[in-house]
């Protein structure tokens, strides 16, 4: 059995080594070969075509390119200045590429009908990305998942006949349509064209009720399209769909979630780090790079979860740290992490296993602050940024005197720099281990740390590469037991800046062949030794960063030792192609550049802040966004300075204080209701899969309406004979609804059963009877599965009404707007669902509210039915900051209410005060008027027959004096009573 596995392999990678010799490209602007993408003809780095390398028992195929990570979307931050902010804040952290996916439904409302204008225009965002410097992987679908309402398809494909992501006539007709509307768009952004766009992946994660045809198909059109790039694909695992053979791609790849999504046990982690990828991809894919299109960088949280400040535990900084470092030990060199910036699920996008916010416990958070995964992954980009060699390397094996202790060793074929990456054989383990591994490179055999008494020491969950016989500046470095973070040259001599945990011992060894190199400068307790040629440093990582110069024939250099913490506040920004400089304590450096004599820095302050710069003596004017630093020399030939912090009062306007404006706002639930404009809800017969048990069909995607709330209202004549009504309900996880008879309310379900006793006493037995039915849905399932899941219906699947003949009753229904053909085409098809403030653009700026009644939020008032708030706040938020702000929701939680947030007509939150987590909703600055007036306007559903409202406040996430750079207003218009009838 074993036996025959092998051979299979076998057999697989000469198959695959064949087929790789037949491989073409289409563009000759983004290649690849089993070692790495090449952009423009370049490699980053050249592999020899034969190598053998001392102590490489295996030869591994890997390669360079892209440090990539997903912003996935523009569709989850609404305010287009503020993606500029989010490229610009990744490419500081050491990304060149991002990946985006496009969504579907964001585009289209209704069939034939596509829009890529204001907050839709996909090509300023692909523009913004090339102008911050990053490449883009363009992910357009027509599946994306992504947590999205129908994983991306549009409301309007629900109530399609035939199966999604399959091969017939009818969906075909239908993706077709959406890639010739937004193809055009990636077209003319690709790379050739001058653009960003270097690949562009086929469906998302097709992994299960594959048809090999529809990826054939997909990639046709596409070609047909004029994509030139290569094509991907991210299979769901390592399952090898599409990598060979019918509908395959040009370049496969998987995606992995080591860690899962259960963010309610933040700190349980699998034994080991994955261990096969660099196997699978020798037999499967071999000519191609080892590419790993969403690697796990956060986790998403569902209605009722722990909240993002556990995901963003579960993958913290040190997960970032162990496995990201795997899969560079797998040789992974297209890495991209889903999410690097996560956003908002605002509106009805989300499907129903999240909440509003999709902050994703990312590097980079919803209100696009960092985080302290953000600064781990910044040492990690830099490192790979700085020392090419480790993008072009072959696996070798390494022992450690430790068993805990799992060492890979990777060597670069051409320069023969070697890496060392330990971790814990038990990746969760919180045990320190110390040892020592055994090197062997081009300088000689090692066993390090050669200092007696001193040990390579690991962390529970830690990782580290250990970089020996590498060649930088003019420095020869036999090896390092501190990780790299950087190296610049500074004029005269070299700067090379390590760190690792504090406390942790480090050993340097150098070549210096004629032997009279001396440590001039050193502030803590360093030793040197000097032998055969090798100066060896040993020092303790201190809390902060230490000098230590070197004095040498060749090239002076200066060492700066960190301890972690200090590590994470150093960036070292490129003023010119591999050119950097050094600066150390700011919260965010973006960009640096030297014109003359003088280096101007650009970034973010979150406090008064120590600076230290290393840059070339011929500066002499730095500035910090504009303003002239004072200088400072040290005695090691840096500079320091300090940048004050924010010093603004920034007070917000206290809500509990403003004055509101109420209204009563479910009409609906009245038997004088009159809705003879609504929609008769009289279909006998569904395309669903999901059929229902009651006829008609009561599912607001049938008439139309697809997403939020729904309402439903069945008319019964001159019957007092209804004993007993029936309901089933399809709303969503986290959904709900309500029922009322006669104005009377029956009940408010979280659950889709519901059984209501009719007290006859409500009943009119000569006259009309209503029974309104309001669902409050949770979006569209996905269909990650691809077996039409995302089908499943939103109303009502069941109404009974024990007493009356089944065909007694008449339904009307009710969605948002205009259903499809929207209203509001600027915040589109997501902003409105059906509730009767949302169809009256009570959610409006400029609504005309002064006849409402004159109340104070919290509303300690008890209220039947559906309850409408309104009120104005204005902000000022000075020239130079980023305050960005949050409306927070504050109750007692055994309250059972629901909640529509609006800002400036955007709809922003869904609130959900009985199950939570999420209480604080972020809106997006641009939305969000920092100076000037907003509108916020609040429907709250309660689920009981009547309840009281909670306290509303805005909050500031942090203060930053920040160089984003101003933030035009969105489009926001107003109440226009021409639209609303
Ligand atoms: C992947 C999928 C993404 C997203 C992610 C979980 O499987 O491709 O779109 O859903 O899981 O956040």
């Amino acid at each position: 059995m074993f036996q025959k596995g092998i051979l299979t392999v076998v057999v697989i990678f000469f198959i695959n080594v064949v087929l790789s010799l037949t491989a073409t490209n289409t563009t000759s602007k983004v290649t690849w070969d089993k070692y790495s993408l090449l952009i423009n003809g370049e490699r980053k780095f050249i592999f020899s075509g034969e190598f053998h390398v001392r102590s490489c028992l295996q030869r591994s195929l890997h390669k360079t390119a892209s440090f990539t990570l997903s912003f996935p979307q523009y569709f989850r931050l609404p305010s287009p200045d503020l993606w500029r902010d989010v490229f610009q804040k990744m490419k500081a952290l050491g990304f060149n590429t991002v990946s985006l996916y496009f969504s579907w439904a964001y585009h289209s409302s209704m069939q034939d009908d596509y829009d890529f204008e204001g907050i839709r225009d996909i090509e300023q965002c692909l523009r913004m990305a090339q102008e911050a410097g990053l490449y883009v992987i363009a992910r357009p679908g027509p599946y994306i998942n992504a947590e999205v309402d129908n994983g991306g398809f549009p409301g309007w494909l629900v109530n399609m006949k035939s199966k999604a992501r399959q091969n017939n006539e009818e969906y075909e007709a239908n993706w077709k349509e959406y890639f010739s509307a937004i193809n055009p768009y990636i077209e003319k952004q690709q790379i050739d064209q001058g653009g960003p766009i270097i690949l562009y992946q086929i469906e998302n994660e097709y992994t299960y009720n594959v048809d090999a045809n529809y990826m054939q198909a997909l990639e046709e059109k596409v070609r047909a399209d004029g994509i030139v790039v290569p094509t991907t694909f991210n299979d769901a695992a390592t399952l090898r769909n599409f990598a060979n053979g019918k509908g395959s791609v040009d370049v496969y790849g998987f995606d992995s979630y080591p860690v899962g999504f259960d963010c309610s046990n933040p700190d349980s982690w699998p034994l080991k780090t994955p261990k096969i990828f660099r196997l699978f991809h020798q037999v499967t894919n071999p000519s191609e790079p080892l590419a790993i299109y969403e690697f796990q960088g956060g986790a998403f949280d569902p209605w009722g979860g722990p909240g993002y400040g556990s995901c963003q535990q579960l993958v913290n900084e040190r997960f970032a740290k162990v496995f990201y470092k795997n899969n560079y030990a797998h040789g992974a060199t297209i890495h991209n992490l889903y999410m690097a910036y996560g956003g908002t699920t605002w509106g009805d996008m989300a499907e129903p296993t999240v909440y509003t916010s999709y902050d994703y416990g990312a590097s980079i958070s919803e209100p696009r602050m960092m985080t302290a995964k953000a600064y781990e992954v910044k040492l990690q980009a830099t490192f790979i940024n700085t020392v090419k060699p480790f993008t072009s390397t072959d696996h070798c094996t390494a022992f450690s005197t430790n068993l805990a202790i799992l060492v890979d060793s990777l060597q670069d074929p051409n320069t023969k720099t070697q890496f060392y990456i330990a971790q814990h054989l038990i990746a969760s383990s919180l045990s320190v281990s110390n040892f020592n591994i055994f090197i062997s490179t081009e300088d000689g055999r090692y066993s390090i740390p050669a200092k007696k008494g001193t040990y390579l020491t690991l962390d529970g969950r830690d990782s580290k590469i250990i970089t020996a016989y590498y060649d930088f500046g003019s420095q020869h470095l036999v090896y390092s037991t501190s990780e790299i973070f950087t190296h610049i040259v500074q004029d005269s001599r070299d700067v090379l800046l390590v760190y690792a945990y504090e406390g942790h011992a480090g050993e340097i060894a150098l070549k210096y062949p004629s032997g009279d190199a001396n440590l001039t400068c050193s502030s803590f307790d360093v030793t040197s030794d000097y032998n055969n040629n090798v100066l060896q440093v040993n020092y303790h990582h201190p809390d902060g960063t230490n000098p230590i110069c070197i004095s040498s024939p060749n090239k002076d250099l200066l060492v700066l030792v960190a301890g972690y913490e200090s590590a994470t506040k150093w960036w070292a920004p490129e003023i010119a192609p591999d050119e950097r400089v050094l600066i150390s304590g700011p919260y965010l450096v973006r960009n640096a550049s030297v014109i003359g004599s003088t280096l101007s820095l650009y970034g973010d302050i979150d406090q008064d802040t120590n600076i230290e710069i290393v840059a070339s003596e011929s500066i002499n004017t730095i500035t910090w966004n504009d303003q002239t630093l004072q200088l400072r020399n040290t005695s090691y030939g840096t500079w320091t300075s300090f940048i004050p912090g924010p010093s603004a009062d920034i007070t917000l306007t206290d809500l509990s204080k403003a004055s509101w404006q109420y209204i009563s706002a479910s009409p609906e639930t009245q038997l004088s209701f009159d809705d003879s404009d609504w929609m008769n809800a009289n279909h006998t017969s569904t395309n669903s899969p999901y059929k229902p048990t009651t006829y008609p069909v009561l599912y607001g995607d049938e008439y139309g309406y697809h997403y939020g709330s729904l309402w439903f209202r069945g008319t019964f004549d001159d019957s007092d004979s209804v004993t007993n009504i029936m309901i089933t309900a399809s709303t969503g996880t986290g959904g709900a609804w309500i029922a009322w008879l006669n104005g009377e309310y029956l009940g408010g379900e979280t659950t889709p059963t519901g059984t209501f006793a009719i007290d006859k006493t409500i009943l009119n037995a000569n006259g009309k009877n209503v029974l309104a039915l309001l669902a409050w849905t949770t979006g569209h399932e996905e269909d990650g599965a691809a077996d039409d899941t995302y089908k499943q219906p939103r109303g009502f699947t069941d109404v009974s009404l024990i007493g009356l003949k089944p065909d007694g009753i008449e339904w009307k229904v009710q969605g948002n707007l205009n259903g499809e053909d929207i209203v509001d085409k600027i915040r589109g098809p997501y902003n409105e669902g059906g509730l009767y403030g949302e169809r009256m653009g009570w959610h409006l700026p400029g609504y005309p509210d002064s006849q409402w009644e004159k109340v104070s939020v919290p509303d300690d008032r008890n209220r039947t039915g559906l309850s409408w708030y309104r009120t104005t706040f204005n902000l000022d938020i000075p020239e130079n900051y980023d305050v960005p702000i949050g409306v927070r929701f504050e109750d007692n939680t055994s309250k059972r209410y629901r909640a529509v947030l609006f800002v400036n007509g955007w709809k922003l939150g869904k609130y959900a005060n009985d199950l939570g987590p999420q209480r604080l909703f972020y809106i997006p600055e641009g939305i969000l008027n920092h100076n000037g007036p907003n509108t916020l306007s609040i429907g709250v559903v309660p689920l009981d027959n009547s309840t009281s409202f909670g306290k509303v406040s805005l909050e500031a996430y942090g203060t930053l004096l920040s160089s984003k750079g101003v933030t035009t207003l969105v489009n926001s218009p107003g109440y226009d009573p021409a639209t609303r009838f």
